[in-house]
């Protein structure tokens, strides 16, 4: 969406993995005091978005929405303040039908206008838009409206599309969203992870700066899976230029997790100004490559074993665009080290179960 923003894929946290719809405004500002004092802000993390669950279930005589009293007394506009107030940004959920999807507050279909000026009012900067309880018209029909409610409400507002990918988002997103989702909602375990990874691999071409697919949100943190299965997990939404919103509890999280969420080299990869998102270049049995062009003439490559025994994986030139006669340079990022041999034509590793590597390949002149 021509609106500006996310020129790269927008980062920050995002209350529905961890909390559902138990959220209320102190937790919502320890998370934005967590968000600073864990420097996870300083590394580019700057949405707070709260998801599903904020608002009373009836809209107030005028017909605009309510901050649930019991859980945000004091309103979202203060906790914008708030949070706007530690330099980051404040981003809200609504649904393109009449109720969201827990059906425990309303949807903005026929309020479009008057939520995304409320919403402006307030000082929001992200929207999450889903898709449950609507009238059976098409989302591309219902969607763009709030689009143009928002270019109308006199704030720049990240639109998050949150259709599910049913009807192929990737293909009419562009001009309506800055993000599209292309599968229903992950949970944390290692094959609702890489099954959303290789949905979202699909519509690869799609991706550009201002729009970007969306394979739901991170559960690193939230105890499913192993160090290995997260990191997997972390470097496909990296490399796939995947929004990297947070989804676990950040005023509690391990040395593992946040050691895997603040590794600066896998975020520049997602962050990359090209904003090409990876594909996979080679499918054998267990073994992937998935791989994306960077700036600077480099390439960013996952080797990835889904299977659950050790192998081995190679890269093979041919398959990512290089010359085979190319000596290349390669940095670990995971593990934060540039290999002492360089490479000419593959590069072949061994990988634990359920596990990757990830390299940025730079030619060497
Ligand atoms: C849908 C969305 C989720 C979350 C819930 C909230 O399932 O896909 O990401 O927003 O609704 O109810």
């Amino acid at each position: 969406l021509n609106n500006g923003l996310g020129m790269t894929p927008p980062m920050g946290w995002n209350s529905w993995n961890h909390f559902g719809c138990n959220i209320d405004e102190k937790m919502i500002r320890e998370t934005a005091d967590a968000l600073v004092s864990t420097g996870l802000s300083k590394l580019g993390y700057e949405y707070v978005d709260i998801d599903d669950c904020w608002a009373e279930i009836s809209r107030d005589d005028k017909g605009n929405l309510v901050p649930k009293n019991s859980t945000f007394p004091s309103g979202i506009k203060a906790l914008a303040d708030y949070v706007h107030g530690k330099g980051l940004k404040l981003g809200i959920y609504s649904d393109a039908g009449y109720f969201t999807c827990s059906k425990k507050m309303p949807g903005s279909l026929g309020h479009e206008e008057q939520d995304a000026k409320t919403f402006a009012s307030w000082g929001i900067d992200y929207l999450k838009y889903d898709n449950c309880n609507n009238d059976g018209s098409k989302p591309i029909v219902r969607y763009p409206i709030m689009t143009r409610a928002l270019m109308k409400a006199g704030r720049p507002i990240f639109f998050s599309l949150c259709e599910w990918g049913d009807m192929h988002p990737a293909e009419w997103g562009a001009p309506v969203g800055n993000s599209w989702r292309t599968t229903n909602d992950i949970s944390d375990n290692w094959e609702s992870m890489i099954s959303r990874a290789d949905q979202n691999e699909v519509y690869a071409e799609y991706a550009r700066p201002g729009g970007w697919n969306d394979p739901d949100m991170l559960e690193v943190g939230n105890g499913g899976m192993t160090k290995d299965e997260y990191i997997v997990h972390f470097s496909l939404w990296a490399i796939s230029k995947a929004p990297l919103l947070l989804g676990c509890d950040i005023r509690n999280m391990t040395k593992e997790t946040l050691d895997i969420i603040t590794n600066k080299e896998v975020i520049a990869v997602n962050q990359d100004p090209y904003g090409f998102q990876a594909k996979k270049v080679r499918m054998e049995g267990d073994q992937e490559i998935w791989a994306a062009t960077l700036s600077g003439y480099r390439i960013a490559v996952v080797l990835l074993n889904r299977g659950p025994v050790r192998y081995s994986a190679t890269a093979r030139w041919d398959d990512i665009g290089l010359d085979p006669k190319t000596v290349v340079e390669a940095r670990d990022l995971w593990e934060h080290n540039t290999l002492r041999t360089q490479f000419v034509g593959n590069l072949t590793v061994t990988l634990g179960p359920h596990s990757c590597k990830l390299y940025v390949l730079k030619p060497v002149a």
